[in-house]
């Protein structure tokens, strides 16, 4: 299960979407690409690129990325707050963040006018973050997830913070995912 909550910029909730059909076309219409792929059951980089070859190979050629790479954390990582921190602070990108969740959990948070899209993303989920979208990442507390990382150029993913404190107004990936599990 996936999930889109919309909030304005205090942190209000206005709407929750738990249908990934509704989530994506609702993503579609800010210019955010998100879909489900089968999940295949691998692990380890290697085997993980060559089962989702030909998805890949679909994205590379529609947004002319020149290579991934497999990013995963889980809770036992010595680093596990420092890397939490690291994305947690609104910024953009000058290039296109697409990832592809192969297990766990994280949500983006993309600010968009006066408001603030925080999507959790699981197993099977790719999400887009347009290029100049001011956006942030919470992996949580207790980090737990394996994704697909597409690259064009690696200056390109240099972060610019905007300098904005938006993401300690918005409720992080803890608090949204707790709720969500006792609803
Ligand atoms: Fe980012």
């Amino acid at each position: 299960m996936s999930l889109l909550v919309i909030y304005d910029e205090k942190g209000y909730p206005l709407l929750t979407e738990k249908d990934y059909k509704a989530i994506s076309q609702r993503l579609d219409k800010v210019g955010v690409l998100f879909e489900r792929w089968r999940v295949k059951p691998v692990k380890g980089q290697e085997d993980i690129l060559r089962a989702y070859h030909d998805e890949i190979q679909r994205i590379n050629e529609t947004f002319h990325f020149v290579s991934v790479d497999v990013a995963s954390i889980t809770p036992d990582h010595p680093k596990k707050e420092e890397l939490r921190n690291m994305f947690l602070k609104e910024h953009t990108h000058s290039d296109f963040e697409v990832r592809f969740f192969v297990e766990g959990r994280g949500t983006f948070y993309l600010h968009l006018q006066d408001r603030v899209y925080a999507v959790v993303c699981e197993e099977g989920d790719l999400i887009s973050v347009p290029s100049g979208t001011p956006h942030w990442f919470d992996m949580g507390k207790e980090p737990h997830f394996t994704a697909i990382r597409f690259f064009t150029i690696p200056e390109g993913w240099v972060a610019n913070f905007t300098g904005s404190n938006i993401s300690e107004v918005i409720p992080d990936h803890d608090s949204i995912v707790s709720s969500w599990l006792r609803s």
